[in-house]
């Protein structure tokens, strides 16, 4: 044990405050970008386009975007935050170079016709292209676990490949949108999710049953509420506000100590 005084001797020369930074990187600010140009690649396997970031890891993220897709900057900019946080990550175009300009609520361009692009992006034509983005991890990039991370659209189908099975082993989900209860109870891994106080598409009724759906899994799990968000603020907050920006990067922080700790 270190005694007081050699405490506040090592505080006064800013060595305590260096070595905890090391130690708990993962509550770094730093390491989180929301604006900038992205620093991955893109690369085509078996004709899905992904978007590679970040170093080598055994521990794999696959980050599954809402319906702005990997063409979004913000996607890929977080995408590069795992990246930063130490775990190789890649995030296949969901939607072949053509996400929608819209958000899945329905804000945005008149006209878009949301219920059309859903219904073209179902489970039928998603589950295979991120199927093929796991096996290029598994496979080709021979990475021994990989970890999901989901916003909207994609927060979905981070439940979807925590069945069993489909080959990932710890899920977070930021503001999910139809997702389905058997989704839900069909999850053989540990779930966290970030939820937001104004989300038509997941309001506190639905949270509700979700948080029970996740604990009747008997899994590991988690549900935490960001007070003054929207639908979207995992990816797209607007971080000239204060909860919005705390929201976003406490989400991003609740996503990666969720995959220290299980995966
Ligand atoms: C990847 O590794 C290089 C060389 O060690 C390092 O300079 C770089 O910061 C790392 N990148 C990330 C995203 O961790
Ligand atoms: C939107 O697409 C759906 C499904 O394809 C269709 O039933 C509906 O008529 C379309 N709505 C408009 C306004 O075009
Ligand atoms: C992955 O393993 C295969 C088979 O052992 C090997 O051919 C390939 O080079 C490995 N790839 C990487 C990126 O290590
Ligand atoms: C949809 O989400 C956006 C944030 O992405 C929010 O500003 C808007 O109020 C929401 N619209 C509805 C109808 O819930
Ligand atoms: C973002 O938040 C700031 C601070 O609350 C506000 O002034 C600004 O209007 C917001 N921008 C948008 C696009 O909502």
């Amino acid at each position: 044990m270190l005694g007081y005084t050699t405490l506040i001797a090592l505080w006064s020369t800013g060595f305590l405050v260096a070595s905890s930074a090391a130690e708990c990187s993962v509550a770094d600010v730093s390491v989180i970008a929301h604006t900038g140009d992205p620093v991955g690649r893109e690369e085509v396997y078996n004709e899905i386009n992904l978007y590679i970031t970040g170093n080598t890891s055994d521990t794999a993220v696959l980050y599954l975007t809402d319906v702005f897709g990997i063409q979004l900057p913000e996607n890929k900019l977080l995408a590069d935050s795992f990246g930063r946080a130490g775990y190789l990550t890649i995030a296949p175009d969901l939607f072949n170079g053509t996400p929608s300009p819209v958000d899945i609520n329905g804000t945005g361009t008149p006209g878009f016709n949301t219920t059309a692009f859903l219904a073209a992006h179902g489970p039928e034509v998603t589950d295979p292209i991120i199927a093929t983005a796991i096996d290029y991890l598994r496979t080709a990039l021979n990475v021994t676990k990989v970890v999901t991370t989901g916003y909207c659209f994609g927060g979905r189908y981070a439940f979807r490949v925590l069945a069993e099975g489909k080959g990932v082993d710890v899920g977070f989900a930021a503001h999910p949108s139809l997702l389905e209860d058997a989704e839900i109870a069909a999850i053989t891994g540990p779930a966290s999710v970030a939820a937001a106080d104004a989300d038509s598409l997941m309001p506190p009724e639905r949270r509700a049953q979700i948080e029970a759906l996740l604990l009747d899994t008997g899994l590991a799990y988690t549900l935490s509420l960001y007070g003054g968000t929207q639908h979207g603020f995992g990816v797209r907050a607007n971080i000239s506000d204060p909860e919005q920006k705390f929201g976003k990067e406490q989400a991003f922080f609740q996503a990666v100590r969720w995959f220290d700790t299980w995966a």
